[in-house]
């Protein structure tokens, strides 16, 4: 496995390898990689003859800089797990390397559909200008025949989808379930950040929604969000910032149950935002 941190080193290694003819699978992370990052790196194994697996800390998508300077590092811990899931090549750049100074201050332009204005790009103003900025760099860099990623980040998913087809990539996209802990909580780089207490308080959060689910379709997706919100208001130590039944496609708040539809939610536990999704329709 190489571990690689300029751009030009990246492009020579994925021209070999193409002329090879061979497949290349892309991961984008950003690090502290946990089982559900693996997941991902063992499909891409699985279905490419070369995975890619790019270590960023993004600075362009984090709204809140205490939040990117508390996002946790450890690029030797991870390029052990890689190692160990036989990824070909870690692309761990600087931002340097990624982004030129001007890049930095401002709003990378992109039309969203809408798919950006609930949910986490309400909360979190400018969040996904930032994520279609890197990951568009990065499927640029690689230009991967299929990538992957983890239907946690829901809306991040749906942007992306939209982002290959409006920018013309034209990348299989695989979509990869939520690897939980088995508590139910979502894993996320995150959890390395809740106190033992706060990990058994976080794993509330997916029991009051598999515990929505119960109440589908016998109440309609309002009443099963103001439930959810009250639920979770009822547990110490959890703060909701938002539980949304939205439709999968739109994103927008879901009327019926006829639409397909996911529950997604973002909790504060303790200082830790936390966000989980649960398909309802
Ligand atoms: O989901 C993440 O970890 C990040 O948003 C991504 C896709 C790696 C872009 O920085």
């Amino acid at each position: 496995m190489l571990i690689i941190n300029s751009v030009a080193e990246l492009n020579k290694h994925i021209s070999i390898a193409r002329s090879f003819g061979k497949s290349i699978g892309l991961v984008p992370t950003m690090g502290a990689l946990h089982e559900g990052h693996i997941s991902l790196v063992n499909m891409s194994v699985d279905e490419n003859d070369y995975t890619v697996v790019s270590v960023f800390v993004n600075p362009t998508q984090f709204n809140n800089p205490e939040d990117l300077e508390k996002y946790p590092r450890n690029l030797e811990q991870d390029a052990e797990l890689l190692q160990n899931a036989k990824c070909d090549v870690i692309f761990a750049p600087s931002s340097d390397d990624i982004y030129a100074p001007n890049e930095l201050n401002e709003i990378f332009e992109f039309d969203f559909g809408g798919l950006d204005e609930v949910m986490e790009g309400k909360f979190r103003p400018g969040h996904f200008n930032g994520v279609v900025q890197i990951v568009s760099k990065l499927f640029s860099f690689v230009r991967p025949d299929r990538t992957y990623f983890g239907e946690k980040d829901f809306q991040q998913l749906a942007i992306i989808h939209r982002m290959n087809e409006l920018m013309g990539f034209n990348i299989q996209i695989v979509d990869c379930p939520i690897v939980r802990e088995e508590s139910g909580l979502a894993m996320s780089s995150r959890n390395e950040r809740l106190t033992a207490d706060e990990r058994k308080i976080a794993a509330n959060i997916s029991k009051v929604l598999f515990e929505s689910l119960n109440f589908v379709p016998n109440y309609s997706p309002a009443e099963l969000m103001q439930w959810v919100e009250n639920e979770i208001n009822k547990i110490q130590g959890l703060k909701l910032e938002y539980y949304e039944i939205a439709n999968t496609k739109t994103l927008q708040t879901a009327e019926s149950w006829n639409e397909p539809t996911v529950g997604c939610i973002a909790v504060f536990c303790g200082n830790v935002r936390l966000i989980d999704n649960v398909r309802c329709s």
